[in-house]
């Protein structure tokens, strides 16, 4: 055998750990993935090419990060560009990875044998979180300075260790050179080598599994796996295609609209209001209503257990592939997102107008805490119940409608702080 051949048998074996010779042709269909899982890839490739490029400019100190982005943007050649692309697929990334999350679960992947994939998935997704969160303060401008404040300083609620993580993390009581430093080193160094080591493991993962899910309808016996083609041309020209509309979409976006740059930063003068960055303003919606220990950690922790318990449970169907595990189960998941809708646009404005009480101290503990904890958890009981009892739900798709009205009411929550927060963080009616 040539050297040429040899290597490209070394590399044919070598790419086979990641992606077969043959696939099920059902798993090429556009509505069986959307290509998320994909995008979210190219978006990492392009945050890494961009990442990497920016950092022969960019400077961590507080007196050089600011002048270093100036300077990339008005002296070096298609250096603003370059900072639009890194900034919007930042952007886009969080959403195609949430979009894709939303695919796993609706299309019951996350069952074994992708159990462990959906687990990687998770952390994925705090990688993809943090490396934006962290990436966000870099410009030390005035939106990234406040956003990192305000986001950091909710931890100061927590009782007992809240003070000390924030000031653990920012290496002072406030953003300065060591928290800048910190985290220019976790978003330029941690986070992508953590993501190396997770991609190519999420990948190999699907292998282990047999591939993708096979889409099928609801009555179609899920042991039947349909034709298979080759992997080379069928799937390499899709994955070719979606690549080629990522990049030309990001290329568009960063071409028309500037990453945004305000002032530099001044830690004596904050904006008004102060916003976390987008992702975020789920909780800190979430914190204008609920005592800190709930809005930050009784009920993220649970909705993190319950998402990494999601594989685990015994669930009466068998439903991957189907989308929303069945018909009935699309209706129900339909009604889980309107009644979210309307229950938690009732709930933010009775409780900006009507229950006015304090959050803090043992009062706030109990009427911003544990009273309007206790009547979503049995609001929670009495929807399943209902999806059960009412809609002759199977544990699929009861199941499927609790993860629906949970994850629509933080959708919801997110974009009421987005759009609907203005002055002193007052409700107003557009953004
Ligand atoms: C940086 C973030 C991510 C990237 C780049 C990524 C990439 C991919 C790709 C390319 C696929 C195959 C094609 C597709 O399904 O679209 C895939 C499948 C999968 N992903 Fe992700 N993913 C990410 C985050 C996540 C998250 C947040 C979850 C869920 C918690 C997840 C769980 C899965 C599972 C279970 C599969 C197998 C799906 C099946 O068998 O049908 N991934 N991912």
């Amino acid at each position: 055998m040539s050297s040429a051949s040899r290597k490209r048998e070394y590399f044919h074996s070598f790419l086979l750990h990641f992606r077969p010779k043959m696939v099920p042709e059902r798993t090429l269909r556009l509505s069986l993935t959307w290509g998320l899982g994909g995008t979210a890839m190219v978006l990492v490739f392009l945050l890494f090419g961009t990442g990497l490029m920016l950092k022969f400019v960019y400077e961590p100190t507080p007196g050089g990060a600011y002048d270093s982005i100036l300077y990339l943007q008005d002296s070096v050649p298609f250096g603003q560009l370059l900072r639009n692309i890194h900034r919007w697929s930042a952007n886009g990334l969080v959403l195609v990875a949430f979009l894709h999350f939303l695919r796993i679960f609706y299309t019951g992947a996350f069952t074994a044998p992708r159990h462990v994939n959906w687990m990687i998935g998770l952390l994925l997704f705090a990688a993809v979180l943090f490396s934006s969160f962290t990436g966000y303060l870099l410009p030390w401008d005035q939106i990234a300075y406040w956003a990192i404040t305000i986001s950091t300083s909710m931890l100061d609620y927590l009782p007992f260790v809240g003070t000390g993580i924030k000031q653990w993390i920012l290496g002072g009581p406030e953003p300065g050179p060591a928290t800048l430093l910190t985290f220019y080193a976790i978003h330029t160094a941690i986070l992508p080598v953590l993501l190396l080591f997770a991609l190519p493991f999420h990948f190999w993962r699907i292998r282990k599994a047999n591939g993708l899910v096979i889409p099928r309808r609801p009555d179609e016996d899920p042991a039947e796996r349909g034709a298979l083609v080759e992997a080379m041309p069928h799937l390499f020209i899709r994955e070719v295609t979606m690549a080629v509309v990522a990049v030309a979409a990001v290329l568009l976006v960063s071409m028309f609209f500037n990453a945004p740059l305000a002032e530099q930063a001044n830690p004596g003068l904050s904006p008004n209001p102060t916003k976390a960055p987008w992702y975020f303003m789920g909780l800190q919606e979430m914190l204008m209503h609920f005592h800190p220990v709930f809005a930050l950690l009784v009920i993220p922790v649970l909705l993190l257990a319950g998402l990494a318990i999601i594989p685990f449970v015994h669930y009466e169907a068998e439903t991957s592939g189907v989308w929303f595990c069945s018909h009935k189960g699309r209706i129900t998941a339909l009604i889980a997102a309107l009644v979210a809708v309307v229950v938690t646009v009732a709930g933010v404005l009775l409780d900006e107008f009507v229950f006015k009480d304090k959050l803090t101290g043992s009062a706030g503990m109990i009427n911003k805490g544990l009273l309007p904890f206790a009547v979503i958890l049995a609001g929670c009981a009495a929807f399943y119940l209902l999806m059960k009892k009412g809609f002759k739900a199977n544990n699929n798709e009861a199941i499927q409608a609790l993860f629906t009205l949970l994850a629509t009411a933080f959708v919801v929550l997110t974009l009421i702080g987005i759009w609907f927060r203005g002055t002193g963080m007052q409700l107003m009616w557009a953004g």
